[in-house]
């Protein structure tokens, strides 16, 4: 199996959703799910873009440790030095620094000629490196820019000291077959690709992310971008759960795996949609209501029979419970024990009093008390020991 790295930039690209807005807290609580989650790098916000979104951005890097961060800039050198100050606290810190490369951008946003934008990709990716160890250079809009021109550029970046090449479908346009013919291109034409992590970034505008990005790994994609529940721009990013559980079922066919902790899947896509306010529809493949319900009775016979007759994904490999216990304040401590089993998380006597009695406490004031609250208290009994 080769291991595909996981890049999650809901609290970057999925925060750029129309009508979200997180604050710094928020941001956080997310950022340590994602570590749980077991993401390879999390992509925390773009300092340069406002006041808050810098402090939200250092107050991860100045939490998360066992994850690679990230912060967003553009091709400028204040840019890079706002996420420096954001990440110069975190292990293992990265750079993400884009610029668009497609005529369209080049001639009406940018205004600049191809020559230009190569000369200032190279010389932003080389005032990055002498800070960064590792520099993601992405080719905005790479999916309506020229084959030809941006093989040369690409290679004119990695000489420059990019550790990762990223080609963003940024609106949405290209289909699994160009997709995965343009990484295969570039696999085939530029020199020393092979040091570099390749990575596919896909937004769904035309509903294609998840099977462009299935097509991008196919043919060399050795890291994909996306975000918990498919948020972001417009129609959204690819939906991370939906690639990862693709690679683990179709596992014969593709032969890739993720490091992702699958059964933190349905709590991560909870917490989003919970602090987000993007509520996830009913049918969503993975992590929608009816993703595991049966209605017809040919189906729920067929189920009750065997379930594989129509299930092909088990609801607890993402770590949806079939338990349906209701926790309020009426629940003891019985029941309280029989959750803190079902996470499989181990707690000594201490911690599980110290829960129980912060779990009271939160029944005075909500009604119903969630997987995901339940979570949240252990994980933070579990912390401060
Ligand atoms: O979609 C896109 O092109 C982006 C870049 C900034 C990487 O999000
Ligand atoms: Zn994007």
């Amino acid at each position: 199996m080769s291991r595909i790295r996981i890049f999650d930039t809901t609290l970057r690209d999925g925060e750029q959703s129309p009508g979200v807005n997180l604050n710094k807290m928020e941001k956080l609580e997310i950022a340590k799910q994602l570590e749980r989650l077991g993401v390879d790098v999390m992509e925390a916000g773009f300092p340069a873009a406002s006041e808050g979104d810098f402090q939200a951005v250092k107050l991860i890097a100045d939490t998360v440790r066992n994850v690679s961060v990230t912060a967003l800039a553009r091709t400028r050198k204040e840019d890079i030095d706002r996420a420096y100050e954001a990440l110069k606290n975190t292990p293992h810190p990265r750079i993400h620094v884009f610029l668009a490369t497609s005529p369209i951008h080049m001639t009406y946003k940018l205004k600049m000629t191809p020559e230009q934008v190569t000369a200032q990709s190279v010389e932003m990716v080389k005032y990055a490196k002498q800070s960064f160890p590792e520099v993601e250079w992405s080719a905005e809009d790479a999916t309506r820019s020229e084959w030809p021109f941006l093989a040369e550029l690409i290679e004119q970046v990695i000489d420059a000291g990019a550790t990762v090449i990223n080609l963003p479908d940024t609106v949405g346009y290209t289909t699994p077959k160009e997709y995965g013919n343009m990484f295969r291109y570039m696999k085939e034409n530029v020199p020393n690709i092979d040091r570099v992590d390749l990575s596919c970034h896909c937004h769904n505008d035309l509903g294609m992310a998840a099977a462009n990005t299935m097509a991008a790994i196919e043919n060399g994609a050795t890291q994909v971008e996306g975000t918990i529940n498919g948020i972001g721009e417009r129609a959204g990013n690819v939906a991370l759960e939906e690639v990862a559980v693709a690679l683990k079922i179709r596992g014969d066919r593709y032969g890739y795996e993720t490091g992702l902790k699958l059964n933190e899947i349905k709590r991560s896509s909870d917490l989003v949609a919970k602090l987000t306010g993007m509520y996830v529809q009913a049918n969503k493949a993975i992590v929608g209501r009816n993703a595991y319900a049966h209605e017809s009775g040919i189906h729920q016979d067929g189920v009750l029979k065997n379930a594989e007759t129509y299930e092909i994904i088990t609801p607890e490999l993402v770590g949806v419970s079939s338990n349906t216990l209701f926790m309020g304040k009426h629940s003891g401590r019985h029941a309280f024990k029989d959750k803190i089993n079902a996470f499989g998380v181990e707690m000594t006597e201490e911690e599980i009093r110290t829960a129980f009695k912060n779990f009271k406490t939160l029944t005075d004031h909500k009604r119903e008390v969630t997987d995901d609250d339940i979570y949240t208290l252990i994980m933070e009994v579990k912390t401060e020991q």
